[in-house]
C-alpha cells in the first residue's frame, strides 16, 4: 500500500508538473519574472540556479516559512505575492516549484 502511494505521488508529480506553468501564469508571477531577463522581479533562469538541489528551501521560501536567497533587498516587493499562493496545495506548489526549477 505504501509503495501504491508512492508510485502514485510520482506520476502525479509529472502529471502536475503541466499545472506549475499554468499556476505560475495564472496568479500572476510572470508579469514580473521572465524566463531568462531580470525586470521587475529575478529572472526564472537566476532563480533555478539557486534553488539547484534545493526544492524543499524553495517550497518553504513559497510558504512564507524560509527566507529569501536571490534578491532579498527587493523582498518587499516579492512578499505580498506569497499571499495569492498561500491557499495552495502540497501537490500545487510542488508542481509551481519544479516548474521554476526547469529553467535551470
Ligand atoms: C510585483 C512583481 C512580482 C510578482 C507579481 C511576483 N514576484 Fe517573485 N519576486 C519579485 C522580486 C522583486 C523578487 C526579488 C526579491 C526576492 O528575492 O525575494 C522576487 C523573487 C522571487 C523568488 C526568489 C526568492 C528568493 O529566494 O529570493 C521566487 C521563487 C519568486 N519570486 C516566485 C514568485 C511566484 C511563484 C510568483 C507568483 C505567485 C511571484 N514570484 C510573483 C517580484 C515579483
Amino acid at each position: 500500500m505504501r509503495k501504491l502511494v508512492v508510485v502514485l505521488a510520482l506520476i502525479g508529480g509529472s502529471v502536475f508538473a503541466a499545472d506549475g506553468a499554468a499556476i505560475f501564469k495564472a496568479k500572476g508571477c510572470a508579469s514580473c519574472h521572465q524566463p531568462n531577463a531580470d525586470t521587475v522581479g529575478p529572472a526564472l533562469k537566476k532563480m533555478a540556479q539557486a534553488y539547484s538541489g534545493k526544492k524543499d528551501q524553495l517550497i518553504k521560501f513559497l510558504k512564507g516559512q524560509a527566507d529569501p536567497i536571490v534578491d532579498p533587498a527587493k523582498f518587499a516587493i516579492m512578499k505580498p505575492q506569497l499571499t495569492l499562493i498561500k491557499n495552495l496545495s502540497d501537490e500545487e506548489l510542488s508542481a509551481l516549484a519544479d516548474y521554476i526549477l526547469s529553467f535551470k
